[in-house]
């Protein structure tokens, strides 16, 4: 894999950028800058390097359909002020584009394309769409490891049809990964929540043989409760799961991997309501599990004090309301505290998790901190993602 930092004369170079700027937003406002402030580097650098770029992000999950709420704008804005240079958002149809008509001003040196995800090509890796995408610039930098487990056409098509590179934040996401996936200390755990059930739920069977214990809150435990015979009221949960569900507990016989769900839970009525603690069994209709209960953060503490390593992606509730984020909290203040005695080696990863890391002021006290999340799951997983495989 050959890195952007190494090509020799990048001066006037159009440059394809592909990063991750999908960060959180709420009613227009960025509640995370994380995934911005990592991929300052590589624009600074090409910036020095004299080149021209055009950005390419998605964010959200817009299927392929214009969807003002997921615009690039309000992140551009954020970038602008960062780098402290104008970035033109182009929200015309990427297909009308022209390679002679971008940053033809002299003074230009570098745009966004709106949303890749407003165009239903990008998710079907589409040669077409790559093809077009390919003749506006000379070269393809991917900087955007938390997307590189997307077969998408911004991601991997799109290297066959211009010279590729990795960039500076995703060598170093890569580098730090592999550090820790080889040198690690066990008795091992992996934590894994947050909402991307459909990302997830299929990954935890491959990380049994791997981990001694895994610990499934968030959205995807509601699979596990409901599988359990239990009655999870209006809560999220991902259609037609039974088959893994069974095969993750019967491959967790086979290996000396411990699986742990929530033994109680905190409800709403709704994601703004005010929390209430419930015994797994008694969760009425019209109810929405959204943290972990005080048994089950007893229980995950413990598990955390016996580990030498520990790995995090995804919250344990929906803390973006604070009356569901005691559980997300409490994980990461018994994972800071043993960071803190040198007793741990702690990874997290996924920009919510960030976020609510971010939230206590305790980025610094993991190890390691990567910017994705399915990504650093398929990475642990020992897959080759498919946007590393396309940059060889
Ligand atoms: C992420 O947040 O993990 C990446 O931006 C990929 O997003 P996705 O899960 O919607 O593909």
């Amino acid at each position: 894999m050959n890195n952007i930092k190494d090509f020799e004369n990048l001066n006037q170079k159009k440059i394809l950028l592909r990063l991750d700027l999908n960060v959180p937003l709420k009613d227009g406002v960025i509640t995370d800058q994380t995934r911005i402030n990592k991929i300052i580097p590589v624009i600074e650098f090409l910036l020095n390097k004299n080149s021209k770029i055009i950005i390419i992000s998605h964010v959200g999950r817009p299927k392929g359909k214009i969807n003002n709420d997921l615009s690039l704008k309000p992140i551009c804005e954020n970038l602008e002020k960062k780098i402290n240079r104008k970035i033109k958002l182009i929200d015309d149809d990427i297909f009308k584009l022209k390679k002679e008509d971008l940053l033809k001003d002299p003074n230009d040196q570098i745009v966004c394309l709106e949303n890749i995800r407003f165009y239903k090509e990008e998710e079907n890796n589409d040669i077409s769409f790559a093809k077009h995408l390919a003749g506006l610039a000379d070269l393809f930098v991917n900087d955007s490891f938390s997307c590189s487990h997307r077969a998408h056409t911004s991601v991997c098509k799109i290297t066959e049809f211009l010279p590729s590179f990795a960039g500076i934040q995703l060598e170093t996401e890569i580098n730090a990964l592999k550090k820790v996936t080889t040198e690690i200390k066990k008795p091992i755990t992996c934590i894994v929540g947050g909402s991307k059930i459909s990302t997830k739920i299929g990954i935890i069977k491959n990380l049994i043989p791997k981990f001694d214990n895994i610990i499934i809150v968030g959205g995807m435990a509601n699979n596990i409760l409901s599988y359990k015979g239990n009655q999870i009221g209006k809560s999220v949960k991902e259609k037609d799961c039974e088959m893994i569900i069974d095969e993750i507990f019967e491959t967790s016989k086979n290996y000396s991997c411990v699986i742990t769900y929530p033994e109680d839970v905190l409800v709403g009525k709704n994601m703004n309501d005010s929390s209430q603690v419930k015994e797994i069994n008694n969760i009425k209709n019209n109810e929405l599990i959204l943290d972990i209960g005080p048994k089950t953060i007893n229980k995950i503490k413990n598990i955390i004090k016996t580990s030498e390593t520990v790995l995090w992606n995804g919250p344990a509730g929906y803390f973006e309301n604070p009356n569901f984020a005691n559980g997300s909290y409490e994980i990461a203040k018994a994972i800071v505290k043993k960071n803190k005695d040198k007793s741990i080696y702690s990874v997290a990863g996924g920009g919510d998790t960030i976020a609510l890391i971010n939230q206590i002021n305790a980025i610094k006290d993991f190890n390691f901190v990567s910017t994705a999340g399915g990504a650093f799951l398929e990475y642990l997983e020992g897959k080759e993602l498919p946007g590393i495989k396309a940059l060889k």
